[in-house]
């Protein structure tokens, strides 16, 4: 029978990944909570099953206040966090030369791609089911893989994210020797018609730009799928797995 998940979290609900998600799961036979988290403590889908909170990786002690008030609601049966930074309105952006590097703003990258979701990790990932399988997933993305980095570019991004990898698949193997049944995975989502996005989608290829709901219902399927064995991969929106 296919694996379905009850309660749930997401993280980054005001994002255009995370926004999908929602929806995605609303729409899941037997979803019976989602907890959404996001800076702003609000979304926009209005429905009973759905519990808003506050988490800013700006003020870390946000994250351990949404997991304590998620924690009424345990077991978790699939959290998903969906954060991440490549770019902003305060000139913050992927590096194309390493005349470009500088320390705040290596530092934003790491802070948001990959500390971040790790402290999420040490805050929910206790939340999970240990009775039957559950999943963590954090959205992290190919270029986060340092055998795949053949055109190089985007300094900062491409190393919290190959960060984001290693801290996931530590915690998979801690994880693993209390919550067996429990999967811990990094998910490459393809390239995402989101803000996230805009500024370098005229390099797409036809046909490879796809929409949030698209990519949302693949990756979907790839988390209905993983099994134990496969904690501490990254899978693409496709099911592949990414190399590291
Ligand atoms: N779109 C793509 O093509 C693509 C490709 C590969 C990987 N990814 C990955 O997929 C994930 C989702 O991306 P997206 O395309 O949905 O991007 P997005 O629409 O820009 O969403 C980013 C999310 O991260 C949140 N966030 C940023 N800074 C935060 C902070 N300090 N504290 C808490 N939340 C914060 C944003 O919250 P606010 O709304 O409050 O800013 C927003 O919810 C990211 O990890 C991204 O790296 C995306």
């Amino acid at each position: 029978m296919r694996w379905l998940p009850k309660n749930c979290v997401i993280v980054g609900t005001s994002g255009g990944i995370g926004t999908a998600f929602v929806d995605h799961l609303l729409q899941q036979h037997g979803v019976e909570k989602i907890h959404c988290l996001s800076r702003s403590g609000q979304i926009s889908a209005n429905d009973v099953r759905i519990r808003n909170h506050i988490l800013d990786y700006e003020k870390p002690e946000t994250i351990l206040s949404a997991a304590t008030k998620v924690k009424n609601d345990a077991p978790i049966d699939l959290a998903i966090v969906t954060t991440g930074l490549l770019h902003n309105k305060n000139g913050f952006g992927p590096e194309k030369s390493l005349r470009q590097l500088n320390a705040d703003n290596l530092a934003r990258a790491y802070q948001i791609n990959a500390i971040g979701p790790a402290l999420v990790a040490q805050s929910f990932l206790p939340l999970l089911n240990k009775e039957t399988k559950s999943v963590f997933a954090a959205l992290s993305a190919r270029v986060g893989s340092i055998s795949d980095n053949s055109i190089g570019g985007w300094y900062g991004y491409r190393a919290a994210k190959a960060g984001l990898n290693q801290l996931l698949r530590t915690a998979s193997i801690e994880h693993a020797r209390r919550w067996p049944e429990s999967v811990v995975v990094g998910l490459h989502p393809g390239t995402v018609d989101t803000d996230l996005s805009k500024p370098f989608q005229r390099n797409v290829a036809d046909g490879k730009l796809f929409t949030a709901d698209y990519s949302v219902s693949q990756m979907f399927n790839v988390i209905t799928a993983v099994t134990p064995a496969d904690t501490g991969k990254i899978f693409a929106y496709d099911g592949t797995e990414v190399p590291a």
